[in-house]
């Protein structure tokens, strides 16, 4: 069935997460954190989605800007970095985190092409809103769906049920865009078309769904929403 509706995870795909702490290390007096910015952004990112996992898993839903806290305090206390101001420096930068530098083109073409855009995210709305602000996507976007609206993180079928549900199409009409490959993988299990933006090159997850799209970047999605 013809794609009507591309759906896009906002953390990792669109926004780059690695930014935070990339852009914090290049301020000056930050040389601490200049010396292992990477490993924290990783710890933090790792994190931050392990307790998603787990809070989803034991029912313990909280918003999404809680857990990106909790993720940064384990981080900072892996890599041995204890600085309040630092802290709250890497929590703003996670506000308004900057977009892979392929995002508007892309969303322009979709919409000039006649097809829904939305973001599907665990990010709060507030969160959300903010990225979709600074990086100046909103006018390409026809929605953007937090999982606060269902209680629960992703991969629970609850939140990949919310597109149906706020478009009114079946599943196999959404072209399901991430580059987390789990979220791939769940959405691809559910019976969206999914593409996984495969950026860093990492091997497919051992998951019972399969994308069935690879793409290094976000830029042929136009052109496959087109073919399929
Ligand atoms: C999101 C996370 C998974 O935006 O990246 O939902």
């Amino acid at each position: 069935m013809a794609i009507t509706t591309c759906v896009f995870d906002a953390y990792g795909t669109l926004f780059d997460v690695s930014a935070a702490a990339r852009q914090a290390a290049e301020e000056p007096g930050r040389a601490a954190l200049a010396e292992n910015w990477q490993a924290l952004s990783a710890h933090w990112r790792a994190k931050q989605l392990q307790y998603t996992w787990l809070r989803a898993v034991t029912g313990q839903h909280i918003d999404f800007w809680t857990v990106t806290q909790d993720g940064l305090d384990w981080a900072m206390e892996a890599v041995g970095l204890d600085d309040l101001e630092l802290r709250e420096r890497l929590l703003a930068l996670y506000w308004e985190l900057a977009p892979y530098r392929e995002v508007p083109r892309v969303l322009a073409e979709l919409k000039a092409a006649g097809r829904k855009t939305a973001i599907l995210s665990n990010g709060s709305p507030d969160m959300l809103e903010g990225a979709v602000t600074s990086a100046a996507i909103g006018e390409y976007l026809d929605a953007v769906l937090s999982v606060q609206d269902v209680g629960v993180f992703k991969p629970d079928a609850r939140v990949y049920d919310m597109v149906g549900a706020r478009f009114g199409c079946a599943a196999s009409e959404v072209l399901f865009v991430s580059s987390n490959g789990w979220d791939a993988a769940c959405a691809a299990s559910y019976g969206f078309q999914t593409a996984w933006v495969n950026r860093a090159g990492e091997p497919m997850d051992r998951l019972p769904g399969k994308p069935a799209h690879v793409l290094k970047d976000l830029t042929t999605i136009p052109a496959l929403a087109e073919e399929l």
